[in-house]
C-alpha cells in the first residue's frame, strides 16, 4: 500500500525524524490494534509529511490493512493515537475523515459498479468542496487516464479488472484529497515512495528511504516473504 499526501514537495532524503518534526499530515502514534485475541498491530508509529509518498509493506497478514482501516477510523484501535492535519481523528467517522481530505482505496474496490463511469466520477468529486468546475476535473482525469475517456458512459461494473483500478484511482484524484491511502504493488510501491516503512507482524521493523529499503539486502525475502 501507499500514503500519499499532496502539497510542499519534500527533499526524496528526508528522514523520518524531520518528518514527525515537521507538523506531519499524518501521524500515527503507537497503535495498537487488535481483532479480538489477535494483535494485528503492536505499537505502530508513522508520519507522512506534506507532498511526501509513503510506502508501508509486509508479508501477508503482517498488519497492512488493519493500518489503513484504523487510519480510516473503520476499525477501532485499542491505544496509541492517530492525528489528521494536526487534530485526533478519534471519534470522527469515515465518512467526514474523507470529506476533510483523507481518501481510503481498497484493494480492487472503490468503484460502484452499476453507475456508469461518468456518474462513480461525480459521485466522487461531490464528496467535498471542490475549487475546480467538474468537467475540468475530469477533463483533467482523462488526460492521466486517457481509458476513462473511451469508457466514460460504460457501467463500472462491465469494466476489466485493471480499467476498474484506473476508475478507483480516477475516482481518487478528481477531487483531490489532502491524504490518500491506496493498496497495491510491494516494489513499485517502494520504487515510487519518498520513504518507506516495513511491517512484520504488527510491528514496523524498518524505515528509511524507498529506493534504500528495496536494495537491502534479504529486504523482500526476510519480512515480504516474497521475491
Ligand atoms: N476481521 C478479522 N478478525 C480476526 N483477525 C483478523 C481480521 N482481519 C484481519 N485479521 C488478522 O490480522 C492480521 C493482519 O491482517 P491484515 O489484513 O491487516 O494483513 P495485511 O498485511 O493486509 O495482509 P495481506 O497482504 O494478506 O492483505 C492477520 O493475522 C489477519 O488474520
Ligand atoms: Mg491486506
Amino acid at each position: 500500500m501507499h500514503i500519499s499526501a499532496r502539497r510542499m514537495p519534500m527533499a526524496e532524503t528526508a528522514l523520518a525524524k524531520r518528518v514527525a518534526a515537521a507538523d506531519p499530515v499524518l501521524a500515527v502514534d503507537a497503535l495498537h490494534v487488535a481483532y479480538g485475541p489477535i494483535k494485528a498491530l503492536r505499537g505502530c508509529s508513522l508520519a507522512v509529511a506534506a507532498g511526501e509518498t509513503v510506502a508501508v509493506v509486509g508479508a501477508n497478514g503482517a498488519g497492512k490493512t488493519t493500518m489503513l482501516r484504523a487510519i480510516s477510523n473503520l476499525l477501532p484501535h485499542q491505544s496509541g493515537a492517530i492525528r489528521f492535519r494536526g487534530a485526533s481523528s478519534a471519534g470522527t467517522a469515515p465518512h467526514e475523515l474523507a470529506r476533510g481530505g483523507l481518501l481510503h482505496i481498497p484493494e480492487g474496490r472503490g468503484t460502484i459498479g452499476r453507475l456508469t463511469v461518468a456518474e462513480n466520477l461525480r459521485v466522487a468529486y461531490d464528496i467535498r468542496p471542490s475549487t475546480t468546475p467538474f468537467d475540468a476535473a475530469v477533463e483533467r482525469v482523462f488526460q492521466r487516464f486517457p481509458r476513462i475517456r473511451e469508457r466514460y458512459e460504460q457501467r463500472a461494473g462491465s469494466l476489466s479488472g485493471g480499467e476498474q483500478q484506473m476508475l478507483a484511482l480516477a475516482r481518487a484524484v478528481v477531487n483531490p484529497p489532502r491524504l490518500l491511502l491506496v493498496e497495491q504493488n510491494v516494489r513499485r510501491a517502494l520504487a515510487f515512495a519518498h520513504r518507506g516503512y516495513v511491517l512484520r507482524q504488527g510491528e514496523i521493523v524498518m524505515e528509511g528511504a524507498g529506493g534504500d529499503l528495496l536494495s537491502e539486502p534479504d529486504m523482500l525475502r526476510h519480512y515480504l516473504g516474497s521475491t
